[in-house]
């Protein structure tokens, strides 16, 4: 279960939110959990967090781990160097607002497995994709333009993240079913590409609207292994009861 704080709270209003969540989740250790927030706001998280089961993770990477002059990017390496255990890449914002393209997907998830970070890679489809009954198309073109170029060894370390862009802070929720069907859709490419171990391994979660109230319906989806979770995960109680489930 992991929650991506987008661009919300400060150094202190991180600090804040651990101390709330972090005793309603001390009982949990049936899954693993994740707070991604802002860059300035991962040495206070990490701080917070630091002795509890949360991970910490960026929210974006650049493709390559060597420093150089890339005005606003950060590497992989000091992401991990700095106490974080994941990041979020090609979440549908990047690839909507700051020309995240499947190709730079690739080149992110690589340099993060190279520095030893968990990634969860995102994939989904706009509204008009799923009106015009192209949403399997679209995950296709996705998936094999970015996750297919890892090598199994590097598949076998990331998290994959189903994510309906209409579904995302709109608190339209993709029916279960709905969710389901797509999960099962990025299965078997998983399966196609890298075999059906690998396709029974790989963790997919789904984003877009999560709340503790729908989180039931969408776990029971056989498919649906966990959530990436924005608004929600803002709030310390309803993260820990999304976490609790
Ligand atoms: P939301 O965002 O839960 O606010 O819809 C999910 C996401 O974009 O990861």
């Amino acid at each position: 279960m992991a929650g991506n704080w987008k661009m919300f709270k400060t150094p202190a209003e991180t600090k804040d939110f651990f101390a709330k969540f972090l005793p309603l989740v001390a009982g949990s250790t049936h899954a693993d959990f994740a707070i991604c927030p802002p860059f300035v706001n991962i040495p206070a998280a990490v701080e917070a967090a630091a002795g509890s089961r949360a991970g910490i993770g960026g929210q974006n990477c650049y493709w390559q781990n060597k420093e150089g002059a890339f005005t606003g990017e950060v590497t992989p390496a000091m992401l991990k160097a700095a106490g974080c255990a994941y990041v979020i890449i090609g979440h549908s914002e990047r690839r909507q607002f700051f020309g995240e393209t499947d190709e730079t997907v690739l080149g992110r998830t690589k340099a993060a497995l190279e520095a030893g970070l968990i990634p969860m890679v995102c994939v989904g489809e706009m509204l008009a994709d799923r009106e015009a009954g192209k949403t399997n198309e679209v995950l296709a073109t996705q998936f094999n333009g970015g996750i297919a170029g890892l090598t199994p060894e590097e598949f076998s370390r990331i998290v994959i993240a189903y994510e309906p862009v209409w579904a995302i802070g709109t608190g339209k929720v993709a029916t279960p079913e709905m969710a389901g069907d797509a999960h099962k859709s990025i299965r078997a490419l998983v399966e196609a590409k890298f075999g059906k171990n690998a396709a029974a391994a790989v963790r997919i979660l789904y984003g877009g609207s999560v709340k503790p109230d729908n989180v039931k319906g969408l776990m029971a989806q056989p498919d649906i292994d966990g959530a990436l979770v924005g608004g929600a995960a803002l709030k310390p109680e309803d993260f820990a009861a999304i976490v609790n489930f």
